[in-house]
């Protein structure tokens, strides 16, 4: 009897809305203390990579396990390199998008497409699915700077030969080699996206995964997750609101408890996790701090800062890592809708890394609904109803 009891208790189910406080699976990519304020990539904090690391010896470590020795890199950078060009029918389908087109549907059903041109695509082995996690990484910046620059009515740029990810993406976009300093402001924020536990686009790749189903599929999925608003789409939402605030003459505060008060939210702000400063946001401050002086942008740092000390001391809620990217992207010149898209790129390193971590020992990811719909109902004849 005691048992049985054991039993029922082992396999009740447990309600916990929004999954909140749920530990679905271990993982050894990527934690974060909330109450702290910490996030490490496998050992490491991310204050230390921001400083130190580039962006492919993160994608390394998230991969692998480990930093890379000097040949590891220079192998992993060249096989990112030799992977950079699209196919033509991918490029066409870029061609023929709208220029209208949310650039995150663009880069979703694009990221579909590269898997009818992959011989390996449904090949589930391990070195099959990491060249494959290489060659979609390798894509995604080509997809990207190829579309904003067909819906400008300009010819893409082809990918160098030569160069980091960063470097390479700046210069298909605005087709001149970029500036140092440039290339590493977006190298710490390709690092700072990198991986993030458990979160809503990482998840819905690894359920995706979690059916056996393959890496493009997966990641497709985690970008239709990442472009909501309350995830990965709040960067843009941020930009619009700092632009409206600049247009309107705004006092940055006030507009905020405007906004407060109509019971909207504020976005670029609030964690599931972070209770406090969530660590990319403080990183990321001090980026923008430093940009706006040197692009003599002072406003954009100063809008900022009256938002968080508004939201911080009327609210109690913390800055996220979206709030102070979006501006630190913008005076790199970027536009609002390649945030997001952007935040993609850097974060399909954590995707499909969960995913190699995923069908390294699989499990099916199948929670449940509680069903508070009717119950005892009698089926009745169309005739009769
Ligand atoms: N602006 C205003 N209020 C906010 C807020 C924000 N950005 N984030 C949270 N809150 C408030 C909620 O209104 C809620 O208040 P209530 O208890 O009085 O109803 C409370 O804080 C809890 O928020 P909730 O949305 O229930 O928390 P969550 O854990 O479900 O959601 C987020 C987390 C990230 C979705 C949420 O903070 C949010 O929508 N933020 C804005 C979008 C964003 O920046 N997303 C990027 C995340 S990295």
């Amino acid at each position: 009897m005691a048992d049985q009891d054991a039993v029922k208790e082992k396999d009740a189910p447990i309600k916990a809305p929004g999954l909140k406080g749920v530990v679905a699976l271990e993982s050894e990519l990527s934690s974060i203390d909330g109450e702290k304020g910490e996030l490490i990539y496998r050992g490491y904090t991310i204050e230390d990579l921001a400083e130190h690391a580039t962006y492919e010896e993160v994608v390394y470590l998230l991969w692998n396990g480990e930093l890379p020795t000097a040949s590891e890199l220079e192998a992993l950078q060249h096989r990112l390199r030799a992977n950079r060009a699209l196919p033509d029918e991918v490029l066409d389908i870029l061609r023929n998008a709208p220029a209208s087109a949310h650039p995150m549907a663009v880069l979703r059903t694009a990221v579909s497409a590269l898997s009818f041109f992959d011989d390996e695509a449904e090949v589930m082995e391990e070195e099959a699915n990491r060249r494959k996690a290489t060659r979609l990484l390798a894509a995604m910046p080509t997809i990207i700077a190829a579309f904003d620059r067909l819906r400008k009515d300009q010819e893409p740029v082809a990918p160098l030969d030569e160069g980091s990810m960063a470097y390479n993406f700046l210069y298909m976009l605005n087709g001149e080699k970029p500036g140092e300093a440039a290339e590493r402001t977006f190298d710490v924020c390709l690092v700072l996206h990198a991986d993030h536990g458990l979160n809503a686009s990482t998840f819905t790749s690894r359920v995706i995964g979690s059916t056996l189903s393959d890496m493009y599929s997966a990641v497709s999925g985690a970008i239709g997750a990442l472009k909501g608003p309350l995830h990965g789409g709040a960067n843009r939402e941020v930009m619009r609101m700092l632009l409206d605030i600049d247009e309107k003459g705004a006092d940055p505060a006030e507009y905020v408890r405007e906004r407060l008060a109509n019971k909207e939210k504020v976005m670029g702000f609030g964690h599931r996790v972070y209770t406090t400063m969530d660590p990319r946001a403080a990183i990321l401050r001090d980026m923008v701090e430093d940009l706006s002086e040197e692009k003599n942008q002072r406003k954009w740092y100063d809008y900022s800062l009256a938002i968080m000390n508004t939201m911080i001391g009327d609210k109690d809620i913390n800055p996220n890592v979206d709030f102070f990217s979006a501006s630190t992207y913008y005076m790199l010149g970027l536009d609002p809708d390649l945030f997001t898209p952007i935040f993609a790129l850097s974060r399909t390193a954590g995707w499909t890394a969960h995913l190699l971590e995923q069908w390294s020992d699989n499990r099916l990811i199948r929670p449940r609904a509680e069903y508070v719909g009717p119950k005892g109902k009698t089926f009745v004849p169309v005739k009769d109803r």
